[in-house]
C-alpha cells in the first residue's frame, strides 16, 4: 500500500529556493525507497509573493497549507523589499502563516555536531555534546499584541508602541508542550521570563508553576530571568535541557543559542499547532548576500525535513537516517562555505546534497 502525504512547499526568497530544491531531492529519494508518495503544492511567500501577487502570503497559500500534513518553508526577506508598505513586507508573510495556522509552539533545537564543535564561538569543551531545545511561544506576546502603532504628537515628535500581552491559556498550552518535550528528553525545563519587571512575566511564572504542580511534578523546573539566561547560555550552555519562553525572548535566545553550535546554516525548526498543523523551516534567513551563487548550506533545510518526518509524517526511520547521514558527511569533512575552515575544500549547495544522498543510499 502506497501512502499519500500532502506537503505544502514555500521556498520564499533568495537562498530559500536553493535550499528547498535540495530538500525536494531528498523527498524524491524517500519516495523511491519507501511506500510513500508526496503530493506537493507549491506556493510563494515573502517578497517573491509580494512581487507576483501584491501580498507576502495569498489566501490560497494559507488554505492549502492548512490542509496539508506539513509545510516546508525556505526563508523570506531581502533588501529589495525594504521600501514596501510595512504590512506587506516579506516578514509579514511569515508572521501571518504562523498566526493563521495557529502555530504557537516553535521548537528550536541547538545541537552541536561533534565534527563542528570547533566552529563554535565558545571553547570546544563548553559546547561538546551540547543538546538544548528552545521552545518559543510563536503566536502571541509583543509581536502580535494590540494596541500597536504610531502617532504624531503636537510637539513634532512621533510616538510608537507595542503591547506585550499573554493570557493564561496561551501560556499554559506552550508550557504543556515544553513539559511534554522535557519528559521525552532529560526531564529538565527552564522557564524564562522577566517577572521582576513585567506583569506578563509575573503571570507567565505563575501559570508555569501551577501547571508544573498539577501535571508535571516529575519534571525538574527552574525559573530564570531572561537577562540571566542570555548570560548563562554563553557561560555554561550545557546546564540547559529544554528552555520555554515567550515570543520575543525566544526569538533572541534562539539566535544566541544557534551560534553556540557553530553555524546558523545547520539549525532546523518546527512550528506546531493544534490538529496536526505544522511548518518546518531552517532557523537561518534568506541570505541575500550569497543568493544565487550555490553557496548556501542546505543542511538546516534538510534537517527541518527530518523533523517533519519525525513529528508530522510518520517517517521516523527517515528522520533518523537523514540525521545520521548529516553527522556522517560532517565527520568525513564535507563542508559548505559557512562551516569550512581555511584549508577545507568547499562544496556547493547541490554538491553537498549529492554526497548526502550517496550516504543515505549507503545506510539502506
Ligand atoms: C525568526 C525570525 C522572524 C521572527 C522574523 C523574520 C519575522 O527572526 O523566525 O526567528 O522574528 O520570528
Ligand atoms: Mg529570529
Amino acid at each position: 500500500m502506497i501512502r499519500t502525504i500532502q506537503l505544502t512547499i514555500l521556498p520564499g526568497d533568495h537562498i530559500g529556493h536553493e535550499v528547498m530544491d535540495q530538500a525536494l531531492r531528498v523527498l524524491d529519494f524517500i519516495e523511491k525507497h519507501d511506500d510513500v508518495t508526496f503530493e506537493i503544492t507549491r506556493h510563494d511567500i515573502g517578497g517573491t509573493s509580494y512581487d507576483k501577487h501584491g501580498t507576502p502570503l495569498t489566501d490560497q497559500a494559507i488554505e492549502d497549507a492548512a490542509k496539508s500534513d506539513a509545510c516546508l518553508l525556505g526563508a523570506v526577506g531581502g533588501p529589495e523589499w525594504d521600501n514596501v508598505p510595512y504590512d506587506l513586507r516579506p516578514e509579514a508573510g511569515l508572521l501571518k502563516i504562523r498566526k493563521e495556522l495557529g502555530l504557537y509552539a516553535n521548537l528550536r533545537p541547538a545541537q552541536v555536531f561533534p565534527a563542528l564543535a570547533e566552529a563554535s564561538s565558545l571553547k570546544t569543551e563548553l559546547v561538546t555534546g551540547l543538546d538544548i531545545l528552545i521552545v518559543r511561544e510563536l503566536t502571541g506576546g509583543i509581536y502580535f499584541g494590540e494596541p500597536r502603532g504610531r502617532e504624531e504628537l503636537s510637539d513634532g515628535q512621533s510616538r510608537a508602541f507595542d503591547t506585550q500581552v499573554y493570557t493564561t491559556s496561551e501560556i499554559e498550552r506552550i508550557a504543556r508542550i515544553a513539559f511534554e518535550t522535557a519528559r521525552k528528553r532529560n526531564g529538565r525545563l527552564t522557564s524564562v521570563d522577566k517577572a521582576n519587571v513585567m506583569a506578563s512575566g509575573k503571570l507567565w511564572r505563575e501559570v508555569v508553576t501551577n501547571l508544573h504542580q498539577r501535571e508535571f511534578s516529575d519534571i525538574t523546573l527552574d525559573h530564570m530571568f531572561v537577562d540571566n539566561c542570555a548570560m548563562q547560555l554563553v557561560r555554561t550552555p550545557k546546564q540547559f535541557d529544554v528552555i520555554v519562553t515567550d515570543n520575543l525572548f525566544g526569538d533572541i535566545l534562539s539566535d544566541e543559542a544557534s551560534m553556540l553550535t557553530g553555524s546558523l546554516g545547520m539549525l532546523p525548526s518546527a512550528s506546531l499547532g493544534d490538529h496536526g498543523r505544522a511548518l518546518y523551516e531552517p532557523v537561518h534567513g534568506s541570505a541575500p548576500d550569497i543568493s544565487g551563487q550555490g553557496k548556501a548550506n542546505p543542511l538546516a533545510m534538510i534537517l527541518s525535513l527530518a523533523m517533519a518526518c519525525r513529528l508530522s509524517l510518520g517517517l521516523e526511520d527517515w528522520a533518523d537516517r537523514i540525521e545520521t547521514a548529516v553527522a556522517t558527511i560532517l565527520k568525513d569533512g564535507h563542508r559548505t562555505a559557512d562551516i569550512s575552515k581555511a584549508d577545507d575544500a568547499v562544496l556547493s549547495t547541490p554538491k553537498i546534497t549529492d554526497i548526502l544522498l550517496e550516504t543515505l543510499k549507503g545506510e539502506l
